[in-house]
């Protein structure tokens, strides 16, 4: 068959999805995957025995990124494409896996069809893009491109206490394959919107031309705990106020930034919890996102000045910690062009947009050219069990990676 007729095998990319699914499965059609958990090894021993399966030369390394090769003609740079296969702990069925699964559908087809291509394809995953139990997000493709030490990495502790090393090497993922292995020709990723975009322009196809900035910190509120009923309002230090009035000001600080700026606050413990006591301590976190740097940092300084004054004005004492800082990245004009190309060629409709979401893409692009396809979520609902995404569209999505391959590969 002519390389321009190749199409991937839908029914078979479907199946993968819903088998790596049930693993770790979760009421509503979602999966709970935390990075190194259980589920998580599980996910990976599927994953890895499918490459095998398919003839790829797997390499593990010491942050436990996985890559699967497939020889070229010629023994140069290989193109690479992936993803991630850890999830929230809310996750759905398709972010992440998409763009891994979506990469090994391209190699059977590649395989049954007989074609070699000229540079080798490596379908990689990379370990806890999702930052949710190890932070920072992006965690192992910041390692793979040399951007974060490795004995730091290895260091880091999880939401649960764990040390990450222990967690990697429990589960049996601590490789022994150099550090930045199968060094890239170019990086093409195919993931989900997870963004309401594509779905409310019905639109098939999204060539990602760049994706925000990304902070995160840790908030940790110390006061005074004391009894609910009999400590007057004038007299109180309370952590639980507080995370309150960061929570809000939040809100605020977005809408009076205007633009694409979001923030969030997406984890609060308190401590003890009860409802008559003032709690002792408050523990949040704050994710702001900007595609503009310079706003971004703005940002960051609002919620300081903020958090400065109102440890001031409730007496109580507030540490911040960075988890991830990551500047706006622009991807590579000529993968961007291919992928708008390649959806054309194939008919589907495309547009070009930002991501909201960060992507292990935007490490790669540090070291290659790098870009990514999306592919609509209905109703922009991602991080929930409810995302979806119509199986038609990410059969095309598939079908762009696979002829944005054979191209870069050529
Ligand atoms: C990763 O999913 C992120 O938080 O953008
Ligand atoms: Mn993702
Ligand atoms: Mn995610």
């Amino acid at each position: 068959m002519k390389a321009e007729a190749l199409r991937i095998d839908a029914d078979r990319l479907m199946r993968r999805l819903e088998r790596l699914a049930a693993i770790g499965a979760i009421e509503g059609g979602g999966c709970a995957r935390l990075a190194l958990t259980d589920e998580d090894r599980a996910g990976r021993d599927l994953v890895v025995g499918w490459m095998r399966a398919l003839g790829l030369e797997v390499a593990i390394d010491p942050i436990g990124n996985v890559f699967g090769l497939r020889r070229g003609r010629e023994d140069v740079a290989p193109v690479m494409t992936g993803s991630h296969i850890d999830t929230v702990r809310t996750g759905g069925r398709y972010d992440g896996n998409l763009g891994v699964l979506g990469g090994l559908e391209a190699v059977e087809t590649l395989n049954a069809a007989g074609i070699v291509t000229r540079r080798p394809i490596v379908v990689a995953f990379f370990t806890g893009e999702e930052g949710a139990r190890f932070a920072p997000d992006m965690l192992g493709s910041l390692v793979y491109v040399g951007a974060l030490a490795l004995p730091a990495a290895l260091d880091v502790v999880s939401i649960d206490g764990r040390r990450l090393g222990d967690e990697l090497a429990r589960i049996g993922y601590a490789g022994d394959a150099p550090p930045g292995v199968h060094r890239p020709h170019a990086y093409v990723e195919l993931h989900i919107e997870q963004g309401p975009v594509l779905d409310a322009e019905g639109i098939t196809i999204g060539a990602v031309a760049d994706l925000q900035g990304i902070s995160w910190q840790e908030i940790a509120i110390t006061g005074q705990s004391n009894h609910a009923g009999t400590t007057p309002m004038r007299l109180r230090h309370d952590p639980g106020y507080a995370a309150a009035a960061i929570g809000g000001f939040l809100r605020d600080l977005a809408r009076e930034l205007g633009g694409s700026q979001v923030c969030t606050m997406g984890k609060v413990d308190l401590h003890p919890n009860l409802i008559n006591v003032i709690a002792a301590r408050a523990t949040l976190t704050a994710d702001l996102r900007n595609t503009d740097e310079a706003l971004l940092r703005e940002a960051e300084r609002r919620l300081a000045l903020f958090v400065g004054g109102l440890a001031h004005a409730e007496g109580v004492t507030i540490a911040t910690r960075p988890l991830a800082r990551f500047a706006p990245v622009t991807f590579d004009a000529g993968v961007v062009q291919l992928v708008e190309r390649t959806a054309a060629r194939l008919g589907y409709s495309c547009r070009r947009m930002t991501s909201g979401a960060g992507h292990d893409a935007q490490m790669l692009a540090r070291i290659c050219p790098a870009g990514m396809i999306f592919v609509p979520s209905v109703q922009g609902i991602s991080h929930n069990p409810a995302e979806h995404t119509a199986p038609a569209d990410l059969a095309a999505g598939a079908n762009v990676l696979l002829h944005a391959l054979l191209e870069l590969a050529a």
